[in-house]
């Protein structure tokens, strides 16, 4: 029995897998596979544009991005503050007779957008054209719903949402902040069906009292969905080290967590994440590999992850998505998933971030819906739901990729005899 491509009968428009296999690179915008004379055999299938690969059928950009939304996914790493949608600040603006930030989407979008040559810290002054749509709860769960709207939209059926929950403390309280955000998140899942958890998340300049003021009242909500703890922000000038006690306590507290490192910093900054920190997943990581031995204890540990392309690209984390390390983390055997981290101010979505990958790193498919099963495998979830997602996800996963493949015994004959 061999695997064939045959066209997914998904609502995609997608064109059918080639018989025996098209194996040519192509270069130009070819919809569709060039011609080849290699015998029917599993191939893994690449957007055009990629890596040469002999052995690789190549598909259009505008194919491989319709599976890629059709591909069950989740997310890890996503800050409501940063996935609030530019429409949205327009209307709350309005709603509450405020000056609107900008006059339309399209010239929000200019100057919350990030511009060539700016980096982390440029980005985080971002927000402040629009801090006022998180002064009100009621905002807050109209954020939270819409970014798990934008999540289902694309087929991304577990979310773990992340938010900053200290803003004007004189509207709203950390734990109203918090409250807010469950309460979008649940009734997301009553109107959308799709389900998601939220991580609190310290930014790295606070004082180190009101990074615990979070961790505590995450803990208190534990059992209503927070089921993490994050650290974010300006990595360059306030190392990890200095929350090891609130981290201390998140994690006696039975908290999971997760800090962004490796982003303005090198490896020594991710070992400080996991090493005092404890945190068993990393947002962003990009940089560990300068350093072999930090990425041998990374792998050792099994330390996740979390790695969002367009923001690494954008805030020049990486020069190019060439050189992006995913693959190399993958075939290190360190686990890897792929995120937005902040969709609208990047003006990303999950599908755009695993086709660009495949088209500047040659991931395959196979790679993504390999990546795709790791966000659920790291998901801060206790046992027994994973387990349940997990089942949940394998069963879609083989569904999606029965779509885009038949086992054919036609070609049974042109398969090299097993040695
Ligand atoms: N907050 C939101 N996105 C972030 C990022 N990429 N790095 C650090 N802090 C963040
Ligand atoms: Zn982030």
């Amino acid at each position: 029995m061999l695997i064939q491509g045959k066209s997914p009968q998904s609502n995609s428009s997608a064109k059918p897998l080639p018989k025996g296999g098209p194996v040519d690179i192509c270069t130009g915008p070819v919809d569709g596979f060039q011609a080849s004379s290699y015998p029917c055999e599993w191939k893994p299938i690449k957007v055009i544009g990629s890596e040469p690969d002999p052995k690789a059928h190549f598909v259009s950009e505008a194919q491989f991005r319709q599976w890629m939304t059709d591909m069950p996914k989740a997310e890890l790493h996503t800050h409501v503050e940063g996935a609030v949608r530019p429409q949205t600040i327009l209307d709350i603006a309005e709603e509450y007779k405020l000056p609107l930030p900008a006059p339309t989407v399209e010239e929000l979008k200019v100057k919350i957008g990030m511009r060539q040559g700016e980096d982390l810290l440029a980005f985080l002054k971002k927000f402040d054209h629009f801090r006022f749509v998180f002064d009100q709860p009621e905002t807050l769960q109209r954020l939270a719903y819409e970014c798990i709207e934008d999540n289902a939209r694309e087929n991304i059926q577990y979310t773990e949402l992340r938010i900053n929950p200290r803003k004007n403390t004189e509207k709203v309280s950390i734990e109203q902040v918090l409250d807010s955000v469950l309460a979008g998140m649940d009734k997301a899942k009553k109107e959308l069906g799709v389900d998601g958890r939220l991580i609190a998340s310290i930014n790295r300049s606070y004082p180190v009292e009101s990074a615990m003021d979070i961790a505590k009242a995450a803990v208190a909500r534990k059992d209503r969905g927070i089921v993490g703890l994050d650290l974010a922000g300006d990595e360059v000038n306030h190392p990890a080290s200095k929350f090891a006690e609130v981290f201390d306590y998140a994690k006696a507290n039975g908290l999971h967590l997760t800090v962004h490192a490796g982003e303005a910093r090198g490896p020594e900054s991710v070992l400080q994440a996991v090493e005092l920190c404890h945190a068993e997943r990393i947002g962003h990581g990009v940089r560990l590999q300068e350093d072999p031995a930090a990425m041998q204890v990374i792998k050792e540990k099994g330390t996740v992850l979390e790695m969002c392309p367009e923001s690494n690209k954008l805030l020049n984390v990486t020069p190019d998505l060439k050189a992006y390390p995913l693959k190399t983390y993958m075939h290190y055997g360190i686990p890897v998933t792929i995120n937005t981290d902040d969709r609208h101010i990047f003006d990303v979505d999950l599908s755009h971030e695993f086709t660009s990958l495949a088209k500047n790193i040659g991931l395959s498919l196979q790679d993504c819906q390999k990546v795709a099963m790791n966000a659920v495998e790291a998901a801060f979830l206790p046992a027994e739901e994973k387990a349940q997602l997990k089942q949940s996800f394998a069963s879609q996963m083989q569904a999606f990729s029965s779509k885009l493949y038949q086992v054919s015994d036609a070609c049974a004959s042109e398969r090299p005899a097993a040695p």
